[in-house]
C-alpha cells in the first residue's frame, strides 16, 4: 500500500504504510464536511501537562454540546478501545524505551481513530477527546526527545484519511500552566503514574512541546491560561468554542 501524502507532514520516504483509516467509515475532511451538513462531525481535544485541569471542563462542554441536541461521543487517549486501554495500561505503568513508548501510543492511537473517532465523526457526532496526537509531540517528542519527523510520519499513516489528508482536531484546547503549578495541584492526589512520576524538566519540555505544536498549527489551537479561576478557565473553554465557529457547525472558521 501507498503512504498518502499528508497536510501537516513532511512528505515520508518510501516504503510500506498502512492506507487509509477505515475508508467505509470515514467522514469527510473537516472543510468538505461542514460546508455540507449542519450536523457534519466535530473532533475536539483537550491537552496539557498532568495537572493542568482540564477534566472537570471536558464534561462540562460535553454536557454543553449535549444541550445543544448534539450526541457526544467522549473519549481519550491513550485509550478509547478495548484494546486502547490495554495498551494504556502497559504505556502508564512499564518502562520502555522511547520508540517503543511511541510506536504503542500510535498503535493505541490507530485503533482508536479507525474504530471511535472516525465512525463517530461519520455519524455527524461530537467527539471530544481528553487528549491525541499532541499529546505525542508533547511528551514523546518533547519530554523524551524523540524524533520530531518520525512523529510526523507515524502520524500521517496512523490518520490518513482516503482523500489524502490528516486527520486533524477542528479544534484543540490547550490547558497552558506553569509545571511547577501543575506539580503543586498534583502533590498528594493519588499515587502517580509512570508519567506523572517524571522530573519538573521533563514536564518543562512537554510544555516547550506543546508550544512548539500550537505554534506549528495556530488556527486549530486556541490556548487556555490554566491558572485561572475555575469559572473564568469555563469562561475561555466556550469562548474559543465559539470563535473556531464549533457550534455554528464550520469548524476552522476563527473569528
Ligand atoms: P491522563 O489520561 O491522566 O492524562 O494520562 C495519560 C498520560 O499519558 C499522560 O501523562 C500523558 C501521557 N501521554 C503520552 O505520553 N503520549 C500520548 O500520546 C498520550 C495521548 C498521552
Amino acid at each position: 500500500m501507498n503512504l498518502l501524502p499528508t497536510a501537516t507532514a513532511t512528505a515520508p520516504g518510501p516504503g510500506p504504510g498502512p492506507g487509509p483509516v477505515a475508508a467505509a467509515t470515514a467522514a469527510p475532511t473537516s472543510a468538505s464536511a461542514h460546508a455540507t451538513s449542519p450536523q457534519a462531525g466535530v473532533f475536539i481535544t483537550f491537552e496539557g501537562i498532568d495537572g493542568a485541569g482540564k477534566s472537570s471542563h471536558i464534561g462540562a462542554l460535553a454536557d454543553a454540546w449535549r444541550d445543544r441536541g448534539r450526541t457526544v461521543t467522549l473519549t481519550r487517549e491513550p485509550g478509547g478501545t478495548p484494546l486502547a486501554e490495554k495498551l494504556r495500561a502497559l504505556l502508564l505503568a512499564d518502562a520502555m524505551d522511547p520508540l517503543c513508548e511511541a510506536l504503542l501510543m500510535f498503535a493505541a492511537r490507530r485503533d482508536h481513530v479507525c474504530n471511535v473517532i472516525e465512525p463517530a465523526l461519520a455519524r455527524g457526532e461530537v467527539v471530544i477527546s481528553d487528549r491525541f496526537t499532541d499529546a505525542t509531540f508533547a511528551y514523546q517528542g518533547g519530554g523524551r526527545g524523540f524524533d520530531w519527523q518520525v512523529l510526523h510520519t507515524l502520524e500521517g499513516w496512523v490518520q490518513a484519511l482516503p482523500d489524502g489528508h490528516t486527520r486533524q482536531p477542528d479544534l484543540t484546547l490547550w490547558f497552558d500552566l506553569t509545571p511547577a503549578v501543575a506539580a503543586q495541584r498534583l502533590a498528594g492526589a493519588r499515587e502517580p503514574d509512570k508519567f506523572e512520576s517524571e522530573s519538573a524538566a521533563f514536564f518543562e519540555r512537554v510544555a516547550a512541546g506543546y508550544a512548539r505544536r500550537c505554534h506549528a498549527q495556530p488556527a486549530r489551537f486556541a490556548r487556555i491560561e490554566a491558572d485561572q479561576p475555575r469559572d473564568k478557565v469555563w469562561a475561555d473553554v466556550l469562548a474559543a468554542v465559539h470563535t473556531h465557529g464549533c457550534w455554528q457547525g464550520q469548524p476552522g472558521q476563527v473569528a
